[in-house]
């Protein structure tokens, strides 16, 4: 005789929803951006289907269209001509480079939308690394001095929260302490704690032109092999004064992110990143998954990991699904 029946609870929709233990919100996600020089540009990535590079006007629109479905938190990352790329990344405190001219605009024309600007050297860099590279090295504290005013620059132009993306140590309390003596006090950091040095950032490489000239970014990114250490990186930005903490990728690293949000009272973000983003979508548009299930179980997945929010290029499907 069977008395314990699981599958009671599993009966119908309604009962299956009472029981839902987790559930995705659009308030939970971030929603990338790339932006170009130009004007009336609109081109789509071609490792990313459906997720376009946009010029400044275009991007307005973009913003717009996303607003209109209740997206309210992005994350821009400029591409940076080649020839404006130098080894020390200097166009990242350029007040009128693309980046800062981008961030006014959004903020000017939609105050109300959070903005989260990258802070890494590596799409300004002609080495394409996150660091300055002196013989071969990616060197640490130096690097610190153009991460800072990089920041500073971002915060004068308007973001609300930065995202160190480079894993260099010391670098959140570094950029703390700029934007404190700047008068930045209210201007968050979500830190990239916990980034892997994956091959699922192809894509997003494609679409800033963005990838290291030479080596690869072992000698900064964590080794994929690794979960110990990113308590240890978890402990020090937590201490050097991180809004939030984040795991990136997602979907590889799941066990990251329910090992932060164990070990740390701060909001856990993941980012999704472009590789995952394109296996699901071209696997999806081939018709050997449904690619609108699979997102949403992806999603989910990350959520039910402990992420708090949800860095995406899904965030517009994901938007646009909750209309239907
Ligand atoms: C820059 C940065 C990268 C991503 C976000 N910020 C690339 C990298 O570290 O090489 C990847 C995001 C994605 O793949 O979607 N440091």
């Amino acid at each position: 005789m069977i008395t314990k029946r699981p599958r009671r609870n599993r009966y119908n929709e309604v009962i299956r929803s009472m029981v839902q233990e987790t559930a995705l919100e659009l308030n939970d996600f971030i929603f990338p951006l790339f932006i170009i020089e130009g004007q009336n540009q609109k081109v789509e990535v071609a490792s990313m289907p459906g997720i376009n590079r946009y010029s400044v006007d275009t991007l307005l629109d973009e913003v717009a269209s996303c607003v209109e479905l209740g997206i309210k938190a992005f994350a821009p990352f400029p591409s940076i001509p080649e020839n404006l790329k130098d080894k020390y990344a200097r166009e990242s405190e350029n007040p009128d480079g693309l980046f800062p001219r981008a961030i006014r605009e959004i903020k000017k024309n939609f105050p109300d939308v959070v903005l989260m600007t990258d802070v890494a050297m590596d799409p300004y860099s002609s080495d394409g690394h996150d660091g300055i590279v002196i013989n071969g090295e990616i060197v640490n504290d130096e690097t610190l001095e153009v991460l800072g005013k990089m920041a500073l620059t971002q915060a004068q132009a308007g973001a609300d929260i930065v995202g160190p993306s480079d894993m260099m140590d010391g670098r959140v309390g570094h950029i703390r302490r700029v934007l404190d003596e700047n008068g930045f006090h209210k201007v968050g950091i979500m830190s990239y704690t916990a980034k892997y040095a994956s091959a699922f950032y192809g894509p997003f490489r494609d679409a800033l032109d963005s990838a290291p000239k030479m080596g690869d970014k072992k000698t900064y990114q964590m080794n994929p092999a690794n979960s110990r250490e990113a308590l240890i990186e978890a402990a020090l930005d937590t201490e050097e004064g991180a809004d939030y903490l984040m795991v990136k990728p997602a979907l590889a690293y799941l066990d990251i992110i329910k090992l932060l949000r164990d070990n740390s009272h701060l909001p856990i973000a993941a980012y999704n990143v472009s590789g995952e983003y394109a296996m699901v979508k071209a696997a999806g548009l081939k018709g050997w998954i449904d690619g609108e299930k699979a997102m949403l179980e992806s999603l989910l997945s990350i959520k039910r990991a402990g992420a708090d929010i949800i860095l995406s290029y899904f965030a517009k499907d994901f938007a646009k699904y909750l209309q239907k």
